[in-house]
């Protein structure tokens, strides 16, 4: 694990990335780690931060082909589930990158629990110290101080949340932020205020499922309007006086709230609350001064779109209140070249067709091709 300080460099900058939705298995597919290498070797971060779904944990025991299961054994799961967690975390380790993670839904469909998975991210090296102290709350659901370019104080603070798991009724949902971990932020966020000579200190919240309020960034419109979602029968965009990016995915939002967006309120600490779980969404809002961010997938297997990629956050330690960020596709990191076009199409869930189409065209060519040399040799006879 590790556990050495996080700090703003001596240009007072700090670069978090954000991979969310990395979701695969222990045969990952390629062009995910091709992705993220090039992420990795383009911002430089400071930090990583795996946003939930980091792997796909309810396929995990299915064929390499379909989803028929095949493992029934529960240390064939373990070890697949392990196995697909090293493509993730070992080239973190490998270039000595700290990262932090949260759950999503993926990662809790599991027979494992969110401890015993938790086990594996904390062998790794450069893993930050997650919660192991407080059983009230999930593992996942901590706090990470960013300390000044001195060393001397807390500069800014990341909040990872637990929204994974089963609803309130026990049924397997897209969950919520509980109660106990909404206590637990404001009594943290006190505490970080009084060491802070009374002052908030900013933060960026991260969980993987949206919050409810996500919805009030969204306005109805009329049918077919560029950028719009239809959810029963009506169609939505993007609010344009409240927020701005693509939207192609109606936000699936956690189902139950114990006022976690007028509590963040009330603290005034958070300058921006982030989300994964819609692969195909990325946009920012505002919404009473508070920032909305919602980034897309990562994973390739798993339905996605152009903007499959990651997020990167700039912070400057001269200027807490504010942050910069954006997004790098994989088409920005990887080029569009034939041989980038070639492997999203071969990777990508999405392009079926087009892979079909090529593997198709491929065959034909192998097809034409062999018949001519066949019949070379038979006429040479
Ligand atoms: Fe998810």
């Amino acid at each position: 694990m590790y556990k050495e300080k996080l700090s703003f460099n001596k240009n007072k900058k700090f670069v978090i990335l954000q991979v969310s939705d990395a979701q695969d298995l222990q045969i990952v597919r390629r062009t995910l780690l091709k992705m993220l290498d090039k992420a990795y070797q383009a911002v430089k971060p400071d930090l990583v931060v795996l946003t939930g779904d980091n792997i796909l944990g309810n396929h995990l025991n299915d064929a390499i082909f379909g989803t028929r299961q095949v493992v029934f054994d529960k240390k064939d799961t373990y070890n697949r589930m392990k196995k697909a967690l090293t493509y993730i975390l070992k080239p973190l380790d490998a270039r000595k990158i700290p990262f932090a993670f949260i759950y999503g839904n993926h990662d809790d469909m599991n027979v494992f629990s969110k401890k015993e998975q938790a086990e594996i991210y904390k062998s790794y090296n450069y893993c930050v110290e997650f919660n192991e102290t407080q059983p009230q709350l999930e593992c996942d659901t901590y706090n990470i101080p960013i300390f000044s370019s001195d060393g001397s104080s807390i500069a800014y603070n990341l909040w990872m949340l637990d929204s994974a798991g089963n609803d309130e009724n026990g049924e397997n949902g897209f969950a919520y932020v509980s109660k106990e971990t909404l206590d637990w932020y404001v009594q943290k966020s006190e505490e970080l205020k009084r060491q802070n000579e009374g002052k908030p200190v900013d933060s960026l919240m991260f969980q993987h499922i949206p919050m409810p309020e996500t919805l009030r960034l969204l306005k109805e419109c009329d049918a077919g309007e560029p950028n719009s979602v239809k959810k029963d029968g009506k169609y939505y965009t993007l609010n344009p006086e409240l927020a701005s990016g693509i939207l192609s995915e109606y936000p699936h939002v956690c189902q139950t709230s114990f006022g976690q967006f007028e509590r963040i309120k009330e603290q005034g600490d958070v300058r921006a609350v982030v989300f994964g779980h819609d692969h195909t969404n990325c946009f920012e809002g505002t919404l009473d001064s508070i920032n909305i961010i919602q980034t897309p997938c990562a994973s390739f297997r798993c339905y996605g779109n152009d903007l499959r990629g990651v997020r990167v956050f700039e912070l400057d330690e001269n200027d807490t209140k504010h942050y910069n960020t954006y997004t790098l596709t994989y088409f920005d990191l990887c080029g569009r070249g034939p041989v980038s076009r070639l492997r999203h199409i071969l990777d990508a869930d999405e392009r079926v067709k087009d892979k079909a189409v090529l593997l198709s065209a491929t065959g034909i060519v192998l097809c034409g091709a062999a018949s001519f040399y066949i019949a070379k040799k038979f006429k040479k006879h």
